[in-house]
């Protein structure tokens, strides 16, 4: 369980909104830029409580399963709590990618921004608090009128990352002040819970 929690929606909410980001727009977490009439790319944001542990997990995991898969927009990951704001990956998540072969992810950890929901098509999160900040979160934005956004854009779907694991409300336990055990544990969820994404979002017939 994380001792520290740090999710102040006001402080989000201060935050200065970022152009629409849905159809193409080069940014460092962009894997394919495809748009026509027919198919946007789909946007995916992995969130965690300090973005150093599980939610660069899944993102890794999540880009190397889909590389170049071109149903695909941005893909990125951030923390609910602003605490390794600027920290790389746990050694402990970069070990656990590099010992499954994904030897080339780079991260620097962020907190949630209100634009976020905004440029993302789905927000996952690793627990059942992450899933409730974000969820308290996202109802704030919409409340209030000068956030800067327009409310039929606010299109996230927050969800639990677990949900495509088969089992819906399995979560990702906090390996941070765990046995070296949680990292393995979380890897082989993030590989079942990502082509579990593939077959029902991606793959799932219109
Ligand atoms: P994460 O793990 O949410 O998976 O990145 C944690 C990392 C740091 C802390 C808690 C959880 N912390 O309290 O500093």
């Amino acid at each position: 369980m994380a001792a520290l929690r740090n999710l102040s929606t006001d402080s989000l909410l201060n935050h200065a909104v970022k152009a629409p980001n849905k159809h193409g727009v080069s940014t460092d977490g962009a894997i394919a830029e495809t748009s026509t009439a027919s198919s946007r790319p789909i946007s995916v944001l992995f969130v965690c409580l300090g973005n150093i542990c599980r939610s660069p997990m899944a993102e890794a995991v999540f880009r190397s399963l889909a590389l170049s898969d071109q149903r695909l927009g941005q893909i990125d990951s951030c923390g609910t709590g602003a605490y390794h704001e600027g920290h790389s990956p746990d050694p402990r998540t970069i070990s656990t990618l590099q010992e499954n072969g994904i030897v080339d992810y780079e991260h620097s950890a962020r907190k949630i921004q209100v634009a976020d929901f905004d440029t993302f098509d789905y927000i996952l999160a690793m627990d059942g608090e992450n899933l409730h900040d974000l969820l308290r979160l996202k109802t704030r934005v919409i409340k209030k009128k000068d956030a800067g956004l327009n409310k039929e854009k606010l299109s996230a779907k927050v969800m639990l990352f677990g949900d495509f694991g088969g089992m819906k409300g399995e979560q990702v336990a906090d390996p941070y002040y765990g046995e070296r055990n949680g990292f393995a544990i979380a890897y082989e969820q993030m590989i079942r819970f990502s082509n579990g994404f593939v077959a029902q979002v991606l793959d799932a017939p219109e």
